[in-house]
């Protein structure tokens, strides 16, 4: 099953916000919908976000409304941090001199490339850590970046089902990442499809998966990587580096070349996304603050870069904790 693909003349998508318990389809023929599914996260991560923003264009392309242009400024702000909406956007603009079908074209090889290149990386990423850490290898995971992040195979979870496949995989750990609990709601969700063992962890206990030994290496996925090596993830990401360095864990980062922004010389450059404090109030229905309680819902942090023990990309393998630039 591909996460969004393209069906006649449509985005379809899996509607994520009905994950575990509702797998769903959206159906998608306007660039206002796509804004609005991609802000209620019914599609997410960042590989995904640049598929869809490139097939946004190829929509608003095709069809010509009188706001074209800003529909389509509105699809490249729709989200701000992963970096990947934007360069999907561009790509597929960058066609538009040579008519619809173009621009059409850029979108599908965009989507095509994705499967490709989660597959080269996950590879890549799977080599690198065989040689540093003896497999079975428990690893520490955080949010989503499966197949339901991209278009079906998956950034980290990418690498983990590379060392399945090479009887190297020890025990998944799953961060629940809180308010939206992308990793309680669609990492477990792939985990168990993939019949990959698996426990799910409260964000906080994630530090201590690693210091107890339980995991031997972190592996997330990225939504943008700094010019210097400083990895932007899901807030909750940053934690798990600090733990992993205490611990002497390898902590990997797997993501596309897509999602490596030289526009951006540091972490710090990055506008990180505050989201609706509804979020992080609510648990289900309930309330659970106090009415009026101040709230600062950062849905991202900044890895500095020495954090990284590596970063791996479907071109090559990065160091960023041995000084190496991406
Ligand atoms: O807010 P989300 O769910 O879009 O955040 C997603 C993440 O932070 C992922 O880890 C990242 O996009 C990499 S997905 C391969």
């Amino acid at each position: 099953m591909r996460t969004i693909d393209w069906r006649d003349g449509r985005i379809v998508a899996v509607d994520q916000t009905g994950l575990p318990h509702d797998v769903r389809m959206l159906e998608i023929g306007t660039t206002a919908e796509l804004v609005d599914a991609i802000k209620r996260l019914a599609i997410r991560g960042a590989p995904a976000l640049g598929v869809a923003g490139a097939l946004g264009v190829a929509l608003a392309v095709r069809d010509e409304p009188e706001d074209r242009d800003r529909d389509i400024k509105a699809l490249r702000a729709a989200r701000p941090t992963a970096v990947n909406l934007a360069w999907g956007v561009d790509r597929a603009l960058a066609r538009l001199g040579d008519g619809p079908d173009a621009v059409l074209a850029e979108a599908l090889e965009i989507l095509e490339a994705d499967v490709r290149d989660n597959r080269a990386l996950a590879r890549r990423g799977a080599d690198w850590l065989l040689e540093h850490a003896a497999g079975p290898i428990d690893v520490q995971t955080h949010c989503n970046a499966g197949g339901l992040a991209c278009v079906e195979w998956g950034t980290a979870l990418g690498v983990l089902r590379v060392l399945r496949e090479r009887g190297a995989l020890g025990h998944v750990y799953v961060d629940e990442t809180r308010p939206l609990l992308q990793g309680a709601r669609l990492t477990t969700w792939e985990l168990a499809r993939l019949g990959i063992a698996h426990t799910l962890v409260v964000d906080a206990a994630g530090p201590s998966i690693l210091a107890r030994g339980l995991a031997g290496a972190v592996v997330v996925g990225a939504d943008r990587v700094a010019a210097n090596g400083d990895v932007i993830n899901k807030v909750g990401t940053y934690p798990l580096a600090l733990a992993a360095a205490r611990a002497g864990a390898p902590f990997l980062v797997a993501a596309p070349e897509s999602t490596i922004d030289p526009a951006s010389p540091a972490g710090d450059a990055v506008e990180i996304e505050v989201r609706d404090p509804d979020e992080l109030v609510h648990i289900g229905q309930t309330v659970v603050a106090p009415p009026g309680t101040a709230t600062l819902n950062l849905a991202f942090d900044v890895t500095p870069a020495d954090l990284v023990t590596a970063i791996v990309t479907e071109r090559r393998l990065i160091r960023p904790a041995r000084g190496e630039r991406p």
